[in-house]
């Protein structure tokens, strides 16, 4: 399943919108049932609104009903790992929890994390 989830996200990778940096990024969830959504980066003109692959293919998701999650692989073509940003390891924390996180680029994995371990001492809702 490992193996099927990173090569969904390095097909998503190839949807990339990365204009500004040309640095494409594909990620991929997968939900409980077996179900997988791919989301890819997302640049725009005043950089600041650009949406990461992560976020991409967790608010993809979310807004197609799914709740619960087990896995994600993320894919950049760079040799040296590609994990989460901040605003999206916030985000998978909160909507996924503890899952594992997959790092690949186009020929291998690079890297196998826990969620826990990516965003130690998080914040949550369980705190408000
Ligand atoms: N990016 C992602 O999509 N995910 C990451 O994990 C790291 C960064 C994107 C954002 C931006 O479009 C480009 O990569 C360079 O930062």
């Amino acid at each position: 399943m490992t193996n099927q989830l990173v090569a969904a996200a390095r097909v998503s990778r190839e949807f990339a919108v990365a204009p500004f940096s040309k640095f494409k990024v594909g990620a991929a969830l997968l939900t409980p049932a077996g179900r997988i959504i791919g989301g890819c980066n997302v640049e725009n003109a005043t950089y600041g609104l650009t949406v990461c692959a992560e976020r991409i293919a967790l608010f993809k998701a979310l807004s197609e009903g799914e709740r619960a999650f087990s896995m994600i692989a993320i894919v950049a073509d760079t040799a040296a790992p590609t994990p989460p940003c901040g605003a999206c390891r916030q985000l998978l924390w909160e909507y996924c929890g503890d899952i594992p996180v997959i790092l690949a680029n186009l020929t291998d994995v690079t890297g196998e994390h826990r969620m826990r371990d990516l965003l130690p001492l998080p914040f949550d809702a369980r705190l408000l």
